[in-house]
């Protein structure tokens, strides 16, 4: 069976790479439930995509609520297929200035949450098997300035799908990850400033674009990826049916350099 041709929760489904993968599943005769914070995107979804996207409006680091929103998506949906953990934060601090509440944040979000959900979605995908995906970085393996948090919470999550996916594997369940180089995303669109810097608006607009060009060079193809690139290969992870515990590479070259 096509996972995606299921019934799929994504977090991060009104932005980037989880709205890409939303659609990439709508199109594949899937439907989804989404999971959010933005209660109005959540209902352009809705409103777009009638009885094929529910949408609830959740915040991924309050972790008493996610049972509870894994239990309402298997209500609204009857039962549930796969789960495309994607929301992510990336908080930008160089060493010396990294905040104990950003590190908390970035590991409530991108790594308590994903484990936390994926513990839930699996109750009920025992009886009949199901796929999840980890949305990771190549930052996990290829380090950058000003990352730090972010990629050790994503090399954490690395050794999450392969630990899920080891115990979930005799109940039919894969867990597989992908690792995203440069996304042309609201994600990127973050001006990087040095501790006490400020600029006006048209500098922050300037420092961004010279960001995302600096970013796109550094990929061998030449360019930063769209969301629908990666959407496509975290719908085929949840799709192939041999495959588990594999943490799957797409950027452009950029691991290569
Ligand atoms: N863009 C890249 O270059 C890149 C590269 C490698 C990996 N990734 C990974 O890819 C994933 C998607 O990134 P993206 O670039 O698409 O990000 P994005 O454009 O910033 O979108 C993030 C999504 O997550 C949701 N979200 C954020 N914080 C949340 C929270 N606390 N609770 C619930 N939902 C939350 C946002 O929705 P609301 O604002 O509505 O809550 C939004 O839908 C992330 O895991 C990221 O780490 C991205």
């Amino acid at each position: 069976m096509r996972v995606s041709a299921g019934n799929v929760i994504v977090t991060g489904a009104t932005r980037g790479i989880g709205r890409a993968t939303v659609e990439a599943i709508l199109e594949r005769g899937g439907r989804v439930f989404g999971i959010a914070r933005n209660v109005d995107a959540l209902a352009a979804l809705e409103a777009l995509h009638p009885n094929r996207f529910r949408g609830v409006a959740a915040r991924l680091e309050d972790f008493d609520q996610l049972h509870a929103v894994v239990d309402r998506a298997r209500e609204a949906l009857g039962t549930i297929d796969g789960l495309v953990n994607c929301a992510g934060i990336a908080l930008y601090e160089a060493v010396g200035a990294i905040r104990p509440d950003s590190i908390d944040a970035q590991l409530r979000v991108n790594l308590v949450a994903p484990l936390l959900l994926s513990q839930a979605v699996a109750d009920h995908m025992r009886e009949r098997g199901g796929a999840i995906v980890n949305v990771s970085s190549t930052l996990s393996e290829r380090v950058a300035p000003q990352t730090a948090v972010y990629a050790a919470t994503k090399a954490a999550l690395n050794t999450l799908t392969k630990s899920l996916a080891l115990e979930l594997a005799p109940y039919g369940i894969r867990v597989n990850a992908v690792l995203p180089g440069g996304v042309d995303t609201d994600m990127l669109r973050t001006p990087r400033l040095r501790p006490g810097e400020s600029l006006d608006e048209v500098e922050l607009q300037e420092r961004v674009e010279s960001q995302l060009g600096a970013l796109a060079a550094l990929h061998p193809l030449g360019r930063l990826g769209v969301p629908s690139e990666v959407a496509s290969v975290i719908v085929a992870a949840l799709d192939q049916p041999w495959q588990t515990g594999s943490l799957i590479t797409v950027d452009g070259g950029l691991s290569l350099s």
